[in-house]
This record gives C-alpha cells, sequence and structure tokens, in this order.
C-alpha cells in the first residue's frame, strides 16, 4: 500500500507544504482543482462564504481512487475557518473505509482548529482513521519559509512511523 497527498490550493503554500511532504515521505500527490472563478475581492468573499455553508463546487479530477493508498494526507487551506470547498466536495465523494489519514491545512492566522475539526468530523463519518495532523501559519511568510516549516513538523510529529511503502 502506498502514501497519497491530496491537495487543494488556491496560492500555492498548501501546495507547497503538500510537496515538501511528497518528497520527504516519497509519496504520490494528487492535486484538486476548483473550477469555479474565486480571484479577486468579491470573488473572495464568495469564496468565504462558499466555505463557511460547506456550499459544493465543480472539481478537477471529480473523483479519486483511493485503492492502491493505505495512507492519505489531505490539505487544504484554512477559508472562513472552515475547509476550501473543493475539498469539501472531494472527501463527500471518496470511499475512505479502511483508510489511515492525516489532516494539515495552512492559515493567514487563524481558524486552523475548526477546519481541522470540521474535515476529521466528516472523514470520520466516511470510515476514516485520523492518526495525526497539523496546522502551518503561513501570514506574512515566502513559499521557502513553509517548506523549511513542514520539514520540521515532519520530524516533530515522527511522521515517518505512519509510512507506508
Ligand atoms: C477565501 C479565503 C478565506 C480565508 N479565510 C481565512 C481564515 O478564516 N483564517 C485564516 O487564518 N486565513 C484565511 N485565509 C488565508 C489562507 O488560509 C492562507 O493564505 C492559506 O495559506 C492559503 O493557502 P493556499 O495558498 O494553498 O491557497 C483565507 C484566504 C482566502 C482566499
Amino acid at each position: 500500500m502506498k502514501t497519497l497527498v491530496l491537495y487543494y490550493s488556491q496560492t500555492r503554500k498548501t501546495a507547497s507544504v503538500a510537496e515538501t511532504i511528497s518528497q520527504e515521505l516519497s509519496a504520490d500527490t494528487v492535486e484538486i482543482k476548483d473550477l469555479k472563478e474565486r480571484s479577486g475581492f468579491f470573488n473572495s468573499l464568495k469564496s468565504t462564504i462558499d466555505a463557511f455553508r460547506e456550499n459544493k463546487t465543480k472539481i478537477n479530477p471529480e473523483n479519486v481512487d483511493l485503492s492502491d493508498y493505505g495512507l492519505i494526507y489531505i490539505g487544504t487551506p484554512t477559508w472562513g475557518g472552515k475547509p476550501a470547498p473543493a475539498i469539501i466536495t472531494l472527501i463527500d465523494r471518496c470511499n475512505f473505509q479502511g483508510k489511515d489519514v492525516i489532516l494539515f491545512t495552512t492559515m493567514g492566522g487563524k481558524g486552523g482548529n475548526t477546519t481541522i475539526k470540521r474535515m476529521k468530523e466528516k472523514l470520520e463519518a466516511r470510515g476514516a482513521r485520523i492518526v495525526n495532523f497539523f496546522i502551518i501559519r503561513t501570514g506574512g511568510k515566502e513559499i521557502i519559509e513553509i517548506k523549511e516549516d513542514t520539514r520540521k513538523i515532519i520530524e516533530e510529529l515522527d511522521l515517518k512511523i505512519y509510512e507506508y511503502t
């Protein structure tokens, strides 16, 4: 069984965490794209409302086959204290029965805990076992610092012990 990193990222911060995990833990990655227009001030406001209400969105890929994977990392930016709609949409389409899951979120400064809590509730309801989680604050940080923070967390949480090869 292999390890997969599933993530959504609008401005590449969550992507830089996902890429670091993938490099350090030899995991596959699948990036979920949100096909709704999310850039600009008004779309950003709408995105926060979409996240808060857990509105579904159009995603690509529409579904992910998890059958080869024993351990799945799932990452999302925090939007309004919730997971981004692309990740909520994907979680509701996948079968997580018997899967170990590690959750992560990036955030400007606050709301990461409620994002993790909501993902945990939804994934446990779909059969996943949440084995760990982490939150990375990205406000005011360069991509290189975010990658460094990710490497520190991998060490601190000893994430290599969960590795599937
Ligand atoms: C629509 C929207 C809502 C956001 N809401 C929050 C929030 O509630 N709390 C927070 O700390 N940061 C918030 N942010 C900032 C992002 O969580 C943060 O910049 C994140 O690292 C972006 O990840 P990404 O580059 O992978 O998209 C929000 C950003 C956007 C675009």
